[in-house]
């Protein structure tokens, strides 16, 4: 479901201009357009706006190139390549522009910065700069700092808007958030604020008004909680597997108590993409910064960066040397082409770095194509496991979950396979001929039949209990 509005089909809405139109500037700019809004989206990468400007949208995101479609058609949505001129007017801008890691993890700033630079000149007095990229908190006070600098007065307000939408469904996300979290510190700000989101909050969605401060650190505190889950639930993985235990009963018997919630408690390859590594990250050094120390966010960031490793070793062992594996997902989750510090890719890299002859399928592949060599592609998930020793399942898509496994194991000389998402029943593996190797589940491997003993198949795979 799109979750546009059908009720703002009118075209006075305010005037917003959106620094940055990458996947939160451009969903976030469309959706506006399409509660009422007037919005420039705005950004310097000439490739993203060549793109933008024929009608079409520079990465996949499900449904993002209908709604854009239909705001330009509405004349609520246009683009432009300079921030001086997409700000001029506008009553609100954002800046929505990407805030990386530092090589220390801690956040770099100068994307926010230069954006600030630019439209500072050009600013109505009275106007409101909200901060929608996730900025460490005391941000917004720097950037006020640097408009009325160049201004030489301080006529502009500066917001913090933090943005929550995920990938793969980041419309639905949008307009049905939980919640919106709009930082002000003065009346006329968080009025502007207000009106912005009042379609929304018609709807029910609370908006919710704080300090600036407050919502900074409210994203960052959010992210790192439910990076938190994950690490957590990954532990209690690794403890089922011992224990004979399944993480998926664990986490559906743990997710029923309304206190903890059944959401981001999926065991996997460990939580990666543009957000949770780097936010964690820079939380940390937040709190180190301010010598009020995160160990518990410390030992997240240790045990999800050494998870991808441990894992490509299992996937190693079970391969013969120079062996050949099939990868099936390199995006960093399902229904996103996005790689950044995706797990796929980490453990893609550590098989090609064992000598093993890696092939990889994606129904999305493009960015993950530019971004790792060293691997075969196909077009077919089958034709990728052709003659493969081993197969692994790295990214939860759901081509993988519906995947023929007699035609997979057809396909492969061997018959391990590693399902990292847990997307396959352990009878139909073993049906098929698989052996299977999930996450925080016991292994199902067949039993072997014993010489003599009259056991086939068939009688042993009738013993494997059922789920
Ligand atoms: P992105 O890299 O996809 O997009 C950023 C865009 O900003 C790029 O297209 C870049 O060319 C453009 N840009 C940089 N400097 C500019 C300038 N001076 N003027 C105009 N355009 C400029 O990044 P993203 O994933 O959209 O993330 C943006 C911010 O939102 C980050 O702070 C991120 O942490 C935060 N965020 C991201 C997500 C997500 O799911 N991707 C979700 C919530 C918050
Ligand atoms: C995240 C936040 O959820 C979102 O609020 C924020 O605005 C941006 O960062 P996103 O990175 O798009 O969104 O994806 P998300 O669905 O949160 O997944 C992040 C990573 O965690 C992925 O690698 C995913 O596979 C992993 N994950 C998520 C798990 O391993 N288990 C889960 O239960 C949920």
């Amino acid at each position: 479901m799109s979750g546009e509005l059908k009720v703002c089909e009118k075209k006075s809405g305010l005037r917003i201009a959106m620094i940055g139109a990458g996947y939160v500037g451009l969903t976030s700019g469309a959706c506006l357009a399409a509660i009422g809004h007037q919005v420039v989206c705005c950004d310097i990468n000439r490739e993203r706006l060549k793109v933008l400007e024929a009608g079409g949208v520079p990465f996949f995101e499900p449904g993002l190139s209908e709604m854009t479609t239909r705001q330009i058609a509405a004349g609520r949505l246009t683009f432009s390549s300079a921030p001086e001129e997409a700000a001029r007017d506008a009553d609100a801008v954002f800046i929505a522009v990407g805030t990386p890691s530092g090589a220390d993890g801690s956040i770099d700033l100068r994307y926010v910065m230069a954006a600030a630079e630019a439209i500072a000149p050009v600013l109505r007095s009275g106007a409101t700069v909200v901060l929608k990229s996730t900025v460490v908190a005391g941000t917004a006070a720097r950037v006020r700092d640097v408009i009325a600098r160049v201004r030489g007065c301080s006529d502009v307000y500066v917001g913090s808007n933090p943005e929550f939408l995920r990938e793969g469904s980041a419309i639905d996300d949008f307009m049905n958030a939980d919640r919106v979290i709009v930082g002000a510190d003065e009346p006329a700000a968080m009025s502007l604020l207000a009106s912005i989101y009042a379609p929304l909050a018609e709807r029910g969605i609370p908006v919710v008004g704080t300090a600036t401060v407050n919502a900074e650190l409210i994203k960052y505190a959010a992210n790192a909680f439910l990076a938190l889950k994950i690490g957590f639930i990954n532990d209690v993985a690794n403890l089922c597997e011992k224990a004979g235990a399944d993480v998926r009963d664990v986490a559906g018997g743990i997710g029923l108590d309304a206190r903890i919630g059944n959401r981001f408690l999926e065991a996997g390859p460990g939580f990666g993409g543009s957000c949770f590594p780097k936010d964690t990250r820079a939380f940390a050094s937040l709190g180190a910064h301010f010598g009020a120390p995160q160990p518990l966010i410390d030992a997240l960031i240790k045990q999800n960066d050494t998870r991808k490793a441990s894992l490509a070793r299992r996937i190693i062992d079970k391969t013969p040397t120079g062996g050949r594996v099939a990868v099936l997902g390199a995006t960093f989750k399902a229904n996103t082409d996005d790689v950044r510090e995706s797990p796929a890719l980490e453990i893609i890299q550590h098989l090609v770095k064992a000598g093993l002859d890696v092939h990889v399928h994606d129904p999305k592949p493009e960015l993950a194509i530019a971004a790792i060599k060293g691997v075969e592609w196909h077009f077919d998930p089958i034709d990728a496991a052709r003659s493969a020793d081993t197969v692994a399942i790295l990214t939860e898509w759901q081509e993988y979950r519906e995947i023929d496994l007699n035609a997979l194991a057809d396909a492969m000389w061997g018959v391990a396979l590693f399902d990292y998402r847990n997307l396959i029943q352990p009878q139909a593996a073993n049906a098929a001929g698989l052996d299977l190797y999930p996450i925080g589940r016991p292994e199902a491997v067949r039993p072997r039949p014993v010489a003599g003993s009259g056991a086939g198949w068939t009688e042993s795979l009738a013993a494997l209990p059922e789920r």
